[in-house]
């Protein structure tokens, strides 16, 4: 790296910054320069240097301020910069040091020293680098088993989970619907202390009051009409584990406060019977819904919530993680074909380029259903491609693009327009050049242009 290093070389003398370059250009470095401090900041975004000399002294922006400025943004905040002083006053020095320089040359500048300095620099520089890179590979190898998604989104539940499976912590899980509560739930059970006893889940929300009552509590033997025998609730089969309350937004205000003494006390009624009974069970609740507003309107009682809600962890919609839908596709695919070999193998690009695309309000869920579907419809072939996904995905308007130049926007609605016709006529470019309004000369020009050829 060293000998391919680049330098950026901050100097309002044309006079210093040629001797710079010609001595580090010597020393195999690339180099660029920048006559003022506005300069240089423009120059370190687009020149991504891997060192900066910034001189102290300048009319205009002074080069503590630029160092203070490249400090201020997140990713120049390891960029190694060596100050360059002429007056070595002790106290610019501290000053510079301070704001952020990771050393400083006085001028005159000695070369051996120059050389040095800078090897010094880079080395330590790239040993951070590396370290950073180290810690991030060990960080995405505990994941955890079962759970795919290695986006930033991902990452900031998974920093949570670690902070919560080792404890006994009651976890809130909320998010939009298929976005893997329940999955995470057994997760951190299964990564917990508890892993060895029971998990339970109920759902809270299939279930009338009085049926849900007597599933988490048990009951007595004649304490209503259909109680034939003793039975134990869910509680109580859960004792030593984790039970996961799924759906806890829709319970009733009388199940709230019997929920409310089983989760705060440990202790339980089964219905219809006097006794009370300890049980030791770690609680985990999800929700779709928005219980702190549900507490606002009077839907949920305000102490269940701030009892459950110890230990909040929201998970993301699939929107939002864009970047995780290739490598969810690829998983249920390759789930899908251990049970229907005669299933595709992989997606052609313009296929995962409509996965990608599409909104998901099911989120993963749907994204598993709509991967099982279309390995069904195209078994037998190599790949999934656009024909068989669902007309919601693929339809009439083309995927809009994120964001872009209006002439990039248009480029992409025409490439899938001429994508879609193309499909629709077996690659029969006359035909979607008919259909387009366009001269088949044209067509066959945009598909070159767009890289359509297959
Ligand atoms: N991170 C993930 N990695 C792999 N599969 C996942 C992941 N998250 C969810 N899934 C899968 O997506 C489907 C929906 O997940 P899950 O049932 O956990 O969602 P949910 O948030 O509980 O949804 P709902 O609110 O509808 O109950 C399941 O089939 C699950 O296996
Ligand atoms: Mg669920």
């Amino acid at each position: 790296m060293p000998e391919s290093a680049r330098i950026l070389i901050v100097d309002d003398e044309p006079f210093n910054i040629d001797l710079l370059e010609q001595e580090l250009e010597d020393q195999g470095y690339q180099t660029c320069a920048a006559r003022s401090g506005e300069e240089a900041l423009a120059r370190v975004a687009e020149y991504q240097p891997d060192l900066v000399l910034l001189d102290w002294m300048m009319p205009g922006m002074a080069g503590i301020e630029v160092l203070r400025r490249l400090r201020a943004e997140p990713q120049w905040r390891a960029l190694p910069v060596i100050m360059v002083t002429a007056r070595a006053s002790t106290r610019d020095k501290v000053a510079g040091l301070d704001a952020g320089a990771d050393d400083y040359l006085t001028k005159p500048i000695d070369d051996a020293e120059l050389g040095a300095r800078i090897r010094a620099m880079l080395r330590i520089a790239r040993l951070e680098q590396e370290n950073l890179t180290l810690r991030r590979a060990v960080q995405s190898q505990v994941q955890f088993k079962g759970v795919i998604g290695r986006s930033r989104a991902m990452e900031a539940v998974y920093q949570l989970l670690r902070k919560v499976v080792d404890s006994d912590t009651t976890v809130l899980l909320s998010g939009e619907t298929g976005t893997g509560k329940e999955v995470l739930a057994r997760c951190i059970h299964q990564e917990g202390p508890r892993r060895d006893k029971p998990f339970v889940a109920v759902n809270c929300g299939a279930m009338a009051e009085q049926l849900l009552e007597s599933e988490l509590f048990g009951h007595k033997k004649g304490a209503f009409t259909g109680a034939v025998n003793d039975r134990p609730g869910l509680f109580e089969t859960a004792d030593g584990g984790t039970l996961f309350l799924d759906e806890i937004g829709e319970t009733t205000p009388g199940l709230q406060v019997r929920l409310l003494r089983a989760v705060q006390e440990g202790e339980i009624r089964r219905v219809g019977e006097e006794q009370v009974r300890h049980v030791d069970v770690r609680v985990l609740a999800a929700t779709h819904r928005d219980l702190k507003q549900a507490v606002a309107e009077g839907a949920f009682r305000e102490d269940l919530y701030y009892r459950l809600n110890v230990f909040p962890i929201g998970l993301p919609p699939l929107r939002q993680r864009r970047e995780d839908i290739p490598e969810l596709a690829l998983h249920f695919l390759g789930q899908l074909r251990q049970r229907a070999p005669r299933a595709p193998e992989g997606f052609t690009a313009r296929a995962m380029d409509a996965l990608g695309a599409y909104e998901w309000p099911g989120n993963i869920r749907e994204l598993q259903n709509e991967v099982e579907r279309a390995a069904l419809l195209g078994a037998g072939e190599a790949r999934i491609d656009l024909g068989h996904l669902s007309e919601r995905l693929v339809g009439g308007v083309p995927p809009a693009p994120r964001r872009g130049k209006l002439k990039e926007v248009l480029a992409q609605v025409e490439r899938e327009l001429i994508l879609q016709a193309l499909e629709r006529h077996q690659g029969n470019r006359t035909h979607a050049a008919e259909e387009l309004g366009m001269s088949r000369w044209g067509l066959v020009q945009k598909v070159r242009d767009y890289g359509l050829e297959v």
